[in-house]
Order: structure tokens, then C-alpha cells, then sequence
């Protein structure tokens, strides 16, 4: 069965090469008007318009779902387009079968276990190209092995990735048990929607496709399928063990955690709600607004969308220059606001050590970070003396050589680090049956280490905990996901946080210092990907994302920085500011140590009678006052806080 599709109304006739519109710093996903809207259709024709039986390409939905010319449909309340095309266009997912990493890592498996190459491309192709894959399938037309990337080659549906129908055709059936991209697709062409009663007197005549609400849509059971992955573990020589191992459980962690109770879907985070709704079609031209998530579908990955951006065109890839930074720069703004907090306060130590805590808050909806197993999440702490001297520092990347410091097989989980050669990661390494770290799908066996922050509200007694549990050495961190009571004691689990102690010896005797902590996220660190580069002769697949890979920045992104100062002789949770010495000798100076998180404004001295002496500068009151001048006897230190409070403290000059 195939139909002929009768484009009434606009007709994308010109096949338009990619990269040469939409090139200026207009931000495509603001307003769309007029002519600006039409050039953006005019692009959208290079989507897939290929029809299958389950199936059609995204380019089908083009002609009442982009930008509208008139202004009126698909805009939110300030006229900025909310069209689903444009949105999803140049996201991973939209693009996830032209992912040049994917092809590059489905040649490596396939490398190395030669004999299972096409079952294992039939597992990979099921996510990453769902409509060629469940097409294939549906219609008896994969072969024996299945639907391998071969198939995939020339198959617009397929290389459509996980276009609009791929989400939109799966019915509501036992979605939440599903995994490996299982996908239970409707076979009378409904397209499911999030809103009531969608008027369907065009959708259906032009595309097959009947809109239909489904209440399915709203939840993240319509994510799980795809975003549940395990593997059946191979053995060094390419035996099934029987085993099965969970590779992404990112919808299990999401059960796991407080946003499931608190129904915040995925979509609340991946697909915001346009405010008071919006007129979900172009055309007919009275609807009116609906309920309208926008496709933002934005995870970590700036790292590949300016891989695939720099290299549109030898990748085919439709999307404009313009629309990837828009989605690279929501995908950083998500990471920098919507992803963690960061706390860090000094702790009491003896004299010549520094100690510092630092909190990492996970605020995403389930692990941080979650999914592909390269994802990493790191931290940076530099400690600089007050004359700027850089006297310990944790974290360092450096394009060459990445982290800094991080162990060759793999970084420990720490609970304190006083080393420059300790440097907390947050990741997941696996090992094969050997219990040797790889990076090889297939081969994966034994969890060495999960330390990745889970989701505030999960639990270790919760029934999922079996597929999303921490490692080894995160389970015997205590606090690790626990709460801290007012006394200082371990609390309750599901915090969704990790604290560690920087504790660091200062041979520099500074009198204050400042401690700077960042937290940076990388979507594919060179070492994860270091050993299928050695297959690059063997695959052209390999080796074209190889010399793409070497190309592209691969600086982390700064997810969140905080610094604080660090005083001499603080002692931990005290309310009052103190001066140091106290007495004070002749000839020595007096320094001003304030309590925990407080600073100060402004400083005066008084005398006995609170009469103002004189005022000093913050910087001095900290850092050393001279007080030879002032004859002996009692006197106060006035302190305005930052905070608008006021505090005073006596001291003597002997
Ligand atoms: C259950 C669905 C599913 C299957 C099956 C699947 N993947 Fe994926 N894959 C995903 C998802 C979801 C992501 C993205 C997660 C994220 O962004 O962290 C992903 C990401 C990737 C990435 C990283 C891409 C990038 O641009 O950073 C690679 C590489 C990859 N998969 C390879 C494979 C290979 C090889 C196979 C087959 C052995 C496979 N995948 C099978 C769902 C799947
Ligand atoms: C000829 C115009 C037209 C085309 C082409 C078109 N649609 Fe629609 N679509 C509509 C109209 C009209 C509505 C209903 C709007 C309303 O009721 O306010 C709609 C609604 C929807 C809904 C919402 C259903 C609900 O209840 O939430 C979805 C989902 C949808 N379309 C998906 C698609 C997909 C996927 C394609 C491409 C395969 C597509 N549409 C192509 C006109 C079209
Ligand atoms: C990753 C899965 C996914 C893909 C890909 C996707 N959609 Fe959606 N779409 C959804 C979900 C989920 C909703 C419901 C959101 C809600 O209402 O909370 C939705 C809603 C809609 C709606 C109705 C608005 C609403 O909020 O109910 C339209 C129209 C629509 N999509 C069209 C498209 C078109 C056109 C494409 C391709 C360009 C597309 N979608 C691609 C998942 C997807
Ligand atoms: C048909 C399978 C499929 C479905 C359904 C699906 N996804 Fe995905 N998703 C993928 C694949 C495959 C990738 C990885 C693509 C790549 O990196 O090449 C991905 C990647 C992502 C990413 C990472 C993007 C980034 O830039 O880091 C997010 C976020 C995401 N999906 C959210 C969702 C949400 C929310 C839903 C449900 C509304 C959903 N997905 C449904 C297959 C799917
Ligand atoms: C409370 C908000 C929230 C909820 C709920 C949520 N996410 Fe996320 N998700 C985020 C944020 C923020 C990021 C970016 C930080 C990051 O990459 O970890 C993200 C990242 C991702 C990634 C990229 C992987 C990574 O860590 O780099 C995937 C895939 C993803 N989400 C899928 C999902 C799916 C599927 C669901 C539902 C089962 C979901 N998310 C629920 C906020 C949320």
C-alpha cells in the first residue's frame, strides 16, 4: 500500500542544498513571518516525503506544522514559532540515524564480533532509525538478520531517524514494560496527539494519518521503550553468556525518583507547555489554541550538535546552520540552569590546612548524568592564595589530554580529595566478563563504577533499584544521596546529592585564600572513544567521525561555578564574626574572621565607648589592620553584614 500525497496548498518543489539558508544570527526558533517563514519551508523540503505503511517522513507534515507565513498558527504568546518541525529538526534525535558517532560505533561492534554484525545492527537501527527498522519488520520485508545498516543505506524512512511518526504512530499498550525500542506501533496510521478532539478535516485526506488524542502522549511511558536499553552480554570470544546487562535505563531512573510522584513527566522538562496554548496547524485558518508541547527534545549533547552543524552537509543533514546553534545554545542553557546546584562552604581545619565541602545537587529528572554511557559530569576545584598563586587544583581538562589526573583504567568515587591526582567524575564504567573496563556495547558484564547523582526521591529499596543501582564504591559512600540533619548527622536517602571534602595542605601560610568550584559536563570524552579509532582503517564509518571528532572543540560545558574565601583559623558553624589575634601585641595586626556564608559591607573600629575611630577597608579588615597606633585597652569591631545585619566584636590591644 502507497499513497499519493496531493499538497493542496504549498508545494517544497526545489531541493534546496543544505547550509546555504538561514546562515545569519537570527535565532529560527523566534519569529517566523512572511517571507522568513516560507525560505524555512522551502529548507523543511528536504525532509523525508517518502510514504511507508506504517510510516511517512516528516517532510509530510511540513505543509501544516512549520512556521506559518501569516504569523497566527504555531506561535506563542510573544509571536515566537513553536512549530514542531523547527524545533525538532536539529535535535539528536532528528538526526540520530545520520549520527556520525552512532555509525561509527554500530561499525565498531560489528568489527569486532564479525559473525553477529547483523543482529547486532538490528538491535542498534531499532532506536536510532525506528521507521525504517519497524517498517521493515512490520511489513515482512527485513531480512533474515533482520533490518542491518545496509538496509538502512538507502532508506529514507529509516534515515528519517526518529521522525514524527516514529513517536506519534505508538499506540498505548503495556508502554512502561517496554525496552530496546519495542515499540508497539498502530497499525491503522493514528497519529496520537496531547490535546482533546483535534479537528481532523485535512490531517487525514493529505497524510494517511488521523489525529487522534491519546492520553499516552502527556506521559513518559511513550520515552520508555527507547530509553531503556540492555544488551545480552558477549564473552571475550563472542558467546552469548546469557546475561543481561542495562546499558541506559534512563525512564527506570525517572520511575525511581520524586518527579514520578510529583507527575513531572519528561515531557514537563523536554517539552515545555506553551503558556495559554497555541493553534496547533496552519491551516485550516479558524482553529483555534490547544494545549501544545514544544519540541524542544534538548538533553547534554552540545558536543555532537556542533559536530553535525560543522559538517551538515557531507552528512546530509537538513537542518540550518542557524537552527543548530539554537538548539546547541538551548541545550547549554539546559545544562547551566536546569541541571544542578552547586554548595561549597568552608570547614574548620587545623592550622596550615585548608577544607572545603562541596555539594553537587542533581536537578534533571533522573541520574546526571543519565543515558549514553560516555556521558561524564566532573568537577573542578582550584584553591589561589590572596596574591593570586595557584596552590592546588583538581580538574584540569586540556583538549589533549582531557581530565587531568584521572586514572587511566578509572577514577575512584571520592568521599575527600587531597591530591591533584584525584578528581571527582561522575560516570558509569563498566567492565567485560574479565571485569576489565570497556567500552564495547556488546561486552558489557560487571558494573565497576556508577557514581552518576541519582534523581532527588530515589530510593535503594525501590523496585527498579535491581537495573538503575549505584556502584560499587557510591554504595559505600554514606552520605552519597542522603540528606544531612540540622546536627550535622547522616539523614534520610533520596537527597539526590553527593558531598565531598577538598582538604588541602598550604605550605603558602596565606591568611585567606579563595576556593573555585565548577561542574562541567562532557558528552564524549577522547578516551571513550579512543579504541574504536584504531579500527578507523577497517571502517570508513569510523574513520570519517574520527577526523570530524579531532576537528570540533571539545571543551567542556560550564554547567555552574561558585567560589568562596577561605579564612584562617575559621571555626565551622559558629554565628559570630571574631578577631584574630585577640589580644592583639604591639607591632602585630588584627584580622576579622566572619562566620559561615557571611561577609562583610562595610568595617569600623570603635572604642570602648562606641565611639567610631575609624572606618577600615573590607580587604584590610580580613586580610591584616595595623593597630600599633591605638593605646592599650578594649575596643570593638562594627561589622556591617552583606546581608544587611550588624554585628560587633571586642577585642584588646595589650
Ligand atoms: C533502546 C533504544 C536504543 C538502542 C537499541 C540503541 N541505542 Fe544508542 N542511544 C539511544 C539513546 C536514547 C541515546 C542517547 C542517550 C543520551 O543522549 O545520552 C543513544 C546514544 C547512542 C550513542 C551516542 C550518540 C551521540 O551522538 O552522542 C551511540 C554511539 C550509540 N547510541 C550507539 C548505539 C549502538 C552501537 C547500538 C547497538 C548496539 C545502539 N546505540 C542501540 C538508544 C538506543
Ligand atoms: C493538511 C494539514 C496537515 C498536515 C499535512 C499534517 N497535519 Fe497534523 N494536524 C492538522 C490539523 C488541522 C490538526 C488539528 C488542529 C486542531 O484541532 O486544532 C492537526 C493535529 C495534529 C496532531 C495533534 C493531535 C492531538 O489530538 O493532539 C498531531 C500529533 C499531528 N497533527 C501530527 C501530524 C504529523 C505527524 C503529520 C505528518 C505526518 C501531520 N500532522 C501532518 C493538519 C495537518
Ligand atoms: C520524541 C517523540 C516526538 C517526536 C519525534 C515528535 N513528537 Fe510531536 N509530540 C510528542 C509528544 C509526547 C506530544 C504531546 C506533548 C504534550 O501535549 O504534552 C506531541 C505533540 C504534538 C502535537 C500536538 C501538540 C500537543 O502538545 O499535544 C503536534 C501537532 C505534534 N506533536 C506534531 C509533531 C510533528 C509535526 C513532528 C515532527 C516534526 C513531531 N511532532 C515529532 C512527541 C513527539
Ligand atoms: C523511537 C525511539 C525514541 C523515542 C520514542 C524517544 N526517543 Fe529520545 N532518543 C532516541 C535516540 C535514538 C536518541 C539518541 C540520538 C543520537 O544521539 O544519535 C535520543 C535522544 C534523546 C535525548 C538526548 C538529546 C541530547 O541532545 O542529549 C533526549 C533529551 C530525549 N531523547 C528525550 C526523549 C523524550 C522526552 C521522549 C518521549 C517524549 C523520547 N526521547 C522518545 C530515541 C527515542
Ligand atoms: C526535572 C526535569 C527532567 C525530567 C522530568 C526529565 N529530564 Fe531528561 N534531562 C533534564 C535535563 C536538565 C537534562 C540535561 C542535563 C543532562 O544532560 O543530564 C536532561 C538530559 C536528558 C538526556 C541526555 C542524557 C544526559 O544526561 O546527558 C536524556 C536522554 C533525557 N534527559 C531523557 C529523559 C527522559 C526519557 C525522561 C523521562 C523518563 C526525562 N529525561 C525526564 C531534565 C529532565
Amino acid at each position: 500500500m502507497t499513497r499519493t500525497t496531493i499538497f493542496a496548498f504549498f508545494l517544497p518543489l526545489i531541493a534546496v542544498s543544505t547550509g546555504v539558508f538561514l546562515t545569519s544570527a537570527e535565532d529560527p526558533h523566534k519569529k517566523f513571518k512572511g517571507d522568513d517563514a516560507a525560505m524555512m519551508r522551502l529548507r523543511m523540503g528536504e525532509l523525508c516525503t517518502e510514504e511507508g505503511v506504517y510510516f511517512t517522513g516528516s517532510g509530510n507534515c511540513v505543509n501544516c506544522h512549520a512556521p506559518d507565513p501569516a504569523g497566527e498558527a504555531l506561535v506563542d504568546g510573544n509571536g515566537h514559532t513553536v512549530s514542531p518541525v523547527v524545533d525538532w529538526q536539529a535535535t539528536m534525535m532528528a538526526n540520530s540515524a545520520r549520527d556520525p558517532f552512532w555509525k561509527a560505533k554500530v561499525a565498531h561492534e560489528g568489527l569486532v564480533n564479525p559473525e553477529h554484525r547483523e543482529s547486532i545492527e538490528n538491535v542498534c537501527t531499532a532506536c536510532h532509525a525506528p521507521q525504517g527498522f519497524h517498517e521493515a519488520h512490520l511489513t515482512g520485508s527485513a531480512g533474515p538478520n533482520g533490518y542491518t545498516m545496509e538496509d538502512l543505506a538507502d532508506d529514507a524512512l529509516g534515515l528519517d531517524g526518529v521522525g514524527c511518526a516514529a513517536c506519534h504512530t505508538i499506540d498505548d499498550i503495556n508502554l512502561a514494560g517496554r525496552s530496546n525500542g519495542d515499540l508497539p506501533i498502530n497499525p491503522e496510521n493514528v497519529a496520537w496527539g496531547g490535546f482533546e478532539n483535534p479537528w481532523d478535516g485535512l490531517m487525514s485526506g493529505q497524510t494517511g494519518f488521523i489525529p487522534v488524542y491519546g492520553e499516552h502522549m502527556r506521559n513518559s511511558e511513550v520515552c520508555a521503550s527507547c530509553h531503556s536499553l540492555y544488551v545480552h552480554t558477549q564473552d571475550l570470544a563472542g558467546e552469548e553468556t546469557g546475561q543481561v546487562y542495562f546499558e541506559q535505563t534512563t525512564y527506570l531512573e525517572w520511575v525511581n525518583s520524586a518527579f514520578n510522584a510529583e507527575n513531572v513527566q519528561c515531557q514537563g522538562c523536554h517539552m515545555p507547555l506553551v503558556e495559554g496554548g497555541a493553534i496547533a496547524a496552519t491551516q485550516p485558518n479558524w482553529l483555534f489554541p490547544q494545549r501544545f508541547g514544544k519540541h524542544h527534545l534538548v538533553g547534554g549533547n552540545a558536543f555532537m550538535l556542533k559536530l553535525m552543524r560543522e559538517n551538515a552537509v557531507a552528512l546530509e543533514l537538513s537542518a540550518s546552520p542557524a537552527q543548530f546553534d539554537s538548539t546547541i545554545a538551548r541545550t547549554e542553557r539546559s545544562l547551566q540552569n536546569e541541571s544542578a546546584q552547586l554548595k561549597v562552604i568552608q570547614l574548620q581545619s587545623p592550622a596550615g590546612e585548608w577544607a572545603f565541602e562541596v555539594e553537587v545537587k542533581n536537578e534533571t529528572g533522573h541520574k546526571l548524568p543519565s543515558g549514553y554511557p560516555s556521558r561524564m559530569v566532573f568537577l573542578e576545584f582550584i584553591l589561589t592564595s590572596l596574591s593570586g598563586d595557584t596552590l592546588f587544583h583538581s580538574g584540569k581538562w586540556t583538549q589533549e589530554d582531557g581530565v587531568i589526573g584521572r586514572d587511566v583504567t578509572y577514577e575512584p568515587h571520592w568521599n575527600e580529595i587531597s591530591s591533584e591526582d584525584q578528581v571527582q567524575v561522575y560516570e558509569t564504567v563498566f567492565g567485560d566478563v574479565s571485569g576489565t573496563p570497556t567500552q564495547l556495547l556488546e561486552r558489557a558484564s560487571l558494573l565497576l563504577k556508577d557514581n552518576r547523582v541519582p534523581p532527588r526521591g530515589f530510593y535503594s529499596n525501590h523496585v527498579t533499584y535491581d537495573t538503575v543501582r549505584f556502584g560499587p564504591m557510591a554504595e559505600l559512600d554514606f552520605d552519597f544521596n542522603h540528606y544531612r540533619k540540622e546536627d550535622g548527622s547522616t539523614g534520610d536517602e533520596g537527597s539526590g546529592t553527593d558531598r565531598l571534602v577538598y582538604r588541602i595542605t598550604d605550605v603558602s601560610g596565606s591568611k585567606s585564600v579563595e576556593a573555585q568550584v565548577r561542574l562541567h559536563y562532557v558528552a564524549v570524552p577522547a578516551r571513550w572513544v579512543s579504541g574504536m579509532f584504531e579500527y578507523a582503517g577497517q571502517s570508513e564509518a569510523i574513520a570519517t567521525f574520527e577526523s570530524m571528532f579531532n576537528a570540533t572543540d571539545r571543551t567542556p560545558v560550564l554547567m555552574k561555578a561558585k567560589s568562596v574565601n577561605g579564612w584562617m583559623g575559621y571555626i565551622g558553624e559558629v554565628e559570630q564574626w571574631r578577631v584574630a589575634p585577640n589580644p592583639v601585641a604591639d607591632g602585630k595586626q588584627i584580622r576579622l574572621i566572619p562566620p559561615a556564608g557571611e561577609m562583610a559591607e562595610e568595617v569600623w573600629l570603635t572604642d570602648a565607648n562606641g565611639r567610631v575611630i575609624r572606618e577600615i577597608s573590607v580587604h584590610e579588615a580580613m586580610n591584616g589592620h595595623h593597630v600599633s597606633d591605638l593605646a592599650s585597652g578594649i575596643y570593638f569591631a562594627r561589622i556591617h553584614q552583606v546581608d544587611g545585619d550588624w554585628q560587633e566584636v571586642r577585642w584588646i590591644r595589650m
